[in-house]
């Protein structure tokens, strides 16, 4: 999960990262408020879960509570990238002497942590690493020892961070460390980390992901997450303990296996190229073992996505054989009952397969149709979804 900034922000403030005082606002009204608490001038920062706010105009000064309101209201509803802003960050205004950049994350290619760090932070870092590397110093952390004081000085002098600043950097690496393990991230980004006139080192901006694998050691991440911008059918299917995401197309999908339903989705897309250009409308696994009430949570969710216009369910029976999955479908179907308004592609294949496409040619329900390959069942339930 991604954090919004505010949220970064009181994280950092809670391992003791420096951080300019703040507070969220979801009205101009309240912006306001916040800029008098504050004091002016503040800044007003777009809450989206998306960088370059700055360069989209979602980060704008502001001298006086008034100016405060006007810019908040400006900001808010404002589309970034896609993402539509619901709440600023009102924060006070810092001088800026010069813009640095520091970050850790899980490197997942070397299995390893990772710092970099910049002393030409602000802008994209990517460019940075594209344009000029050498300024981008990039040091491996072993996971057992962390970052400590003395790892802390190799990554200060690495990026080569000024004399001056060196010691408050040397404490904040180690600060954003202990909240970087401390919360089970895999990202903590600063950027910019900035130095004001007075020489001061302030965390002016802030990005973490946390680690979903992580959550149950941190039952206060709950409240972190943003449910406004999930889609409802993925939290139904949350509710129900089901692995759906939501796809743009029309093809509706379930199978059985996280590898199986992926190739599914190729074979589907690719299929659909011949169909009025027809895509997979969402990824479904329903894994091993799966009841007709499985079958009947993951079909009502499909078929409430008014995009679906056929269902393609390709599952290879293993330890669950297809006689139960075909079960499975035939009582989902008459769980569902007029619910069931579109039609359905079936695939059985493996264990006991003669048996389940029995059961389903026995059943002859209007809307199922079976085919015995994984091609044919795609383009077949391509075709329909073309034809809806
Ligand atoms: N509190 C602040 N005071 C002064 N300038 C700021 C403040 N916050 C951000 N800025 C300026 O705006 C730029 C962009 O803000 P930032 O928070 O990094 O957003 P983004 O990375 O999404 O563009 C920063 O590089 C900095 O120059
Ligand atoms: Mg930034």
């Amino acid at each position: 999960m991604d954090l919004f900034e505010y949220q970064a922000r009181d994280l950092f403030a809670e391992y003791g990262v420096p951080v300019l005082p703040g507070a969220v606002a979801s009205t101009p009204e309240q912006a306001r408020a916040a800029a008098e608490e504050i004091g002016c001038p503040v800044v007003i920062k777009a809450q989206v879960k998306t960088g370059g706010r700055g360069k989209a105009g979602g980060v704008q000064l502001a001298d006086d509570p008034a100016d405060a309101e006007a810019k908040a209201r400006a900001i808010l509803g404002m589309d970034i990238k896609g993402h539509t802003v619901h709440r600023v960050l009102v924060a006070k205004a810092s001088d800026i002497a010069e813009e640095y950049y520091f970050s850790y994350l899980l490197d997942r290619s070397n299995r390893t942590f990772l710092a970099m760090a910049s002393v030409q932070g602000g802008v994209e870092i990517e460019q940075v690493a594209v344009e000029s590397p050498d300024a981008l110093a990039r040091i491996p952390i072993d996971a057992r020892t962390g970052v400590d004081e003395a790892k802390a000085r190799e990554i200060v002098a690495a990026a080569r961070f000024p004399a001056a600043v060196a010691e408050q950097v040397v404490d904040v690496a180690q600060k954003l460390w202990t909240a970087f393990t401390g919360a089970d991230a895999t990202l903590v980004e600063v950027n910019p980390l900035v130095q004001d006139p007075a020489g001061t080192i302030i965390a002016l901006d802030g990005k973490v992901t946390l680690d979903g694998n992580a959550d149950f050691r941190h039952p206060e991440h709950a409240e972190l997450d943003d449910t406004d911008a999930v889609d409802p059918l993925e939290r139904e299917a949350v509710a129900k303990g089901l692995n759906y995401v939501k796809l743009d197309g029309e093809v509706g999908i379930i199978g059985n296996g996280a590898g199986l339903v992926m190739s599914t989705l190729d074979v589907v897309a690719y299929a659909g190229e011949e169909y009025a250009g027809v895509k997979p409308a969402n990824f479904l696994d329903i894994g091993g073992g799966a009841s007709a009430q499985v079958m009947a949570d993951g079909l009502g969710i499909i078929l409430g996505d008014p995009a679906v216009k056929s269902v393609f369910v390709n599952v290879f029976g293993g330890i669950t054989a297809c006689d139960e999955v075909a079960n499975g479908i035939v009582q989902a179907l008459h769980i569902l009952g007029d619910k069931a308004v579109k039609p359905l592609v079936v695939r059985l294949d493996g264990n006991n397969v003669e048996e389940g496409r029995r059961i389903l040619n026995e059943s002859a329900h209007d809307l199922v149709e079976q085919l015995d390959t994984m091609d044919g069942a795609a383009r077949r339930a391509a075709e329909l979804a073309s034809q809806a």
